[in-house]
């Protein structure tokens, strides 16, 4: 059904493999006319496993009900951006509350395929809640690697509560990820960061259900990272088109926040890889990553589809995270907004047509960095229990 390819020098391996000799990433190539398609893009029971038929796994998956996010207009965001038709899709309604979800129900189920009895992952957080809840539900043990002190107190409850062994590292995520590939190789863990082949192959069915919803848009914008989904999402759409079932392709658009911004930096001077980030920084502690594993797949995707990379400050994050929840009643988490501050960003420079029809993906639900909501918004007021105490501070 599929070959496991290094995108460098197309070298196959076996599924146990992360990386090629080379060090290049390892990518599943579908063999696109042997496979029969049993899904129809109509609209209807959208889940990540509609699309089996194009998921390399050979056994019943460990699933919580993942994918099948609402896709929502944003019409009070279309009049503040001035573009006609911008959509979001809303990945933070996923069972862990992120994106992360379609990467694990196919990670995780891969690991049981491969008989493993353990994973373990870096994570800036959202990577580590939804590998420990999958792991809990297919019974196996997980370890993850976190950034000590910079990672959001409801990713951290997650993967505590679902039962993952959850060790702070004095360093960045950057250093987690290098650590932990290390240990994987060591003991024997299955690692699931993103650098393992089949993450992405979960995550590409967010293009799935974009295109069974709508079709193809003009445009792609999301929030990047380790930059796997970006790679997930334009893979997704790069098969749907080779099989002949969409006949366009979305301008991909990656945004990161300036002050981690290594993807950006080599889009703007037009190179294909990447010169790392020494000490990244932002609110958005999801995508605080210097030195993202999937930059060159990433890249790629935004040259192969004419797409572009933006960079948002955390002022213009906290904004876009604000405008979305009091606007148009979707709850983020910072790192999400940066698409949406993005897309407001370009828009502004006129790089986007007004004419375009847009879809941002918004990756991980408001709940999960409440600490950030609160330095940002305040504390509620609290009065005496009293009608005359209450009615005081609504007139005020
Ligand atoms: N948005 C959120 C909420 C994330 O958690 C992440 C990545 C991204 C965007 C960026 O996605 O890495 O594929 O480019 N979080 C990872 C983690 C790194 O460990 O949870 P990417």
């Amino acid at each position: 059904m599929y070959r496991l390819t290094c995108i460098e020098c197309g070298r196959e391996w076996d599924d146990e493999h992360y990386t090629c000799e080379c060090g290049g990433l390892l990518e599943v190539r579908l063999n696109l006319d042997e496979i029969e398609v049993d899904f129809r893009l109509d609209g209807q029971n959208i889940t990540v496993w509609k699309y089996r038929s194009l998921l390399p796994v050979k056994i019943n998956p460990v699933t919580l009900r993942e994918g099948g996010t609402p896709l929502y207009r944003a019409e009070k965001l279309e009049k503040e951006i001035g573009v006609r038709r911008v959509y979001v899709k809303h990945e933070g309604l996923n069972p862990s509350g992120s994106f992360k979800d379609r990467g694990m129900t196919v990670g995780v189920t891969k690991a049981i395929e491969l008989g493993k009895k353990a994973v373990a992952c870096a994570s800036t957080g959202n990577t580590s809640a939804s590998m420990a809840m999958y792991a809990a539900k297919a019974g196996i043990n997980a370890y993850v690697l976190l950034p000590a002190g910079k990672v959001a107190l409801g990713k951290v409850a997650q993967a505590l509560m679902h039962g993952a062994k959850v060790i702070g590292i004095k360093g960045n995520f950057d250093d987690a990820l290098r650590i932990v590939r290390e240990v994987c190789g060591k003991e024997g863990l299955y690692l699931l960061n993103s650098v393992n082949p089949f993450r992405p192959e979960g995550q590409k069915t967010i293009a799935f259900e974009i295109a069974d919803e709508i079709g193809v848009p003009d445009r792609v914008v999301l929030p990047v990272g380790n930059a796997g989904n970006i790679s997930a999402i334009y893979k997704g759409f790069r098969e749907l088109y080779e099989l002949g079932i969409i006949d366009a392709m979305p301008k991909m658009t990656g945004i990161q926040a300036e002050g981690a911004a290594p993807i950006y930096r080599a889009f703007k001077e037009r190179r294909d890889y990447i010169e790392p980030v020494e000490n990244p920084e932002t609110v958005a502690t999801a995508i605080r990553i210097g030195n993202p594993v999937n930059a060159r797949k990433a890249l790629r995707a935004i040259y192969d589809t004419d797409g572009v990379a933006e960079i948002v400050s955390d002022g213009e994050i906290i904004e876009a995270q604000k405008l979305l929840a009091a606007k148009e009643g979707i709850g983020v988490e910072p790192a999400s907004a940066a698409s949406v501050a993005g897309l407001r960003k370009l828009a502004d420079r006129g790089m986007i047509d007004p004419d375009e029809t847009i879809v941002c993906v918004v990756t991980g639900n408001l709940l999960k960095d409440p600490e950030t909501v609160v330095k940002v918004c305040g504390e509620p007021v609290t009065v005496e229990a009293s009608v005359e105490a209450v009615l005081e501070v609504m007139k005020s």
